[in-house]
């Protein structure tokens, strides 16, 4: 029986002890959200998912960036803090919990105010953010893989959002886990494969590693953009282009990318064996190379920075 991955139930149990709420740091067992909060009652809410080894964020401007676009389509930027802040709220929070290794958990939403959908007074939005104990996929595990399945897309349209709206990547991933499999992997109507429920999608053909272009199909990952830096720098070929099922299915090897399951080989596939069902040389080689990244930039950050 293959070794199953499942982030948050592989994590630690720990609870978090501290959260960063509206600008001050309080009790994570007290801190609370209005009812009437717009992010609870119409999902007006972004978020963002960082990883933490050591107390170092690992490319947190990237993470605020995204924040920034995302809620500039809301309206919401004024929420939104700026880089040095999110810099001095890590450390803080790493400060009072001193977790190995931990998600940044951080979240803006549209603030409270009576319930309309468009309401008459300006509200404030509210940015909260905690750590969470995490144990990210120990090399041994990549080196297994994980079983995917592919599901019929039913989200939004607007997938380049970093939105709380995850009803439908819920239940895709429930899908997955009824058929074995850890991740789902959703596909247009038009036969094109999008993205992973959390997770973006990388096949590899003949030494050439190809993901879905950028565009409103799909969420841009901070990890898929360190993947097409590791690949200019393995002088490996990575273009963006449009994957159908059958090109997934038949590639050489397939690989998600995100914060959580770093660069994670998919060595089954709707039930079918892809490259044979072990992961495959490239995605090995960059998973090796995204590593020594991850754990470097720590290493590397740790001596400058506000830390
Ligand atoms: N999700 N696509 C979707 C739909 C995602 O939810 C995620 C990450 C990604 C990869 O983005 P990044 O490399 O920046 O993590 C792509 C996070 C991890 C989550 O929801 O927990």
């Amino acid at each position: 029986m293959q070794q199953t991955y499942n982030a948050f139930v592989t994590g630690s149990t720990e609870n978090p002890r501290w959260a960063y709420v509206d600008g001050v740091f309080v009790p994570f067992a007290s801190a609370a959200v209005p009812l009437e909060d717009r992010g609870l009652e119409f999902s007006e809410s972004l978020y963002e998912v960082v990883a933490v080894i050591n107390g170092k964020p690992f490319r947190l401007a990237d993470h605020v960036e995204r924040m920034l676009q995302g809620a500039r389509e809301l309206g919401l930027q004024e929420g939104v803090p700026p880089l040095a802040r999110w810099q001095h709220v890590v450390a803080d929070l790493w400060a009072r919990e001193r977790f190995d290794s931990a998600i940044l958990h951080a979240q803006l939403t549209g603030g409270t105010a009576a319930r309309e959908h468009l309401p008459g007074q300006r509200k404030k939005p509210l940015f909260f953010a905690y750590l969470r104990p995490f144990t990210f996929p120990a090399p041994s595990l990549i080196a297994q893989g994980i079983a995917a399945v592919t599901v019929p897309e039913m989200r939004w349209q607007r997938r380049d959002i970093k939105t709380t709206m995850l009803l439908p990547a819920v239940l895709a991933k429930q899908q997955a886990r009824q058929k074995g499999a850890q991740e789902a992997i959703f596909v247009g109507q038009d036969g094109y494969v999008n993205e992973g429920a959390s997770s973006n999608v990388c096949v590899v053909r003949s030494g050439v590693v190809a993901s879905p272009p950028p565009g409103e199909r799909l969420l841009e990952g901070v990890t898929l953009k360190a993947v097409s830096e590791l690949c200019a720098e393995l002088g490996l070929p990575f273009h963006r282009r449009w994957v159908s099922l059958s090109d997934l299915k038949g590639a050489d090897e397939v690989f998600i990318a995100s914060t959580t399951t770093l660069i994670m080989p998919v060595v089954r596939l709707d039930g079918q064996l892809v490259g044979g069902g072990k992961p495959g040389p490239i995605t090995l080689r960059l998973a090796y190379h995204f590593q020594k990244l991850f754990t470097g930039e720590q290493t590397a950050a740790a001596g400058s920075g506000p830390f």
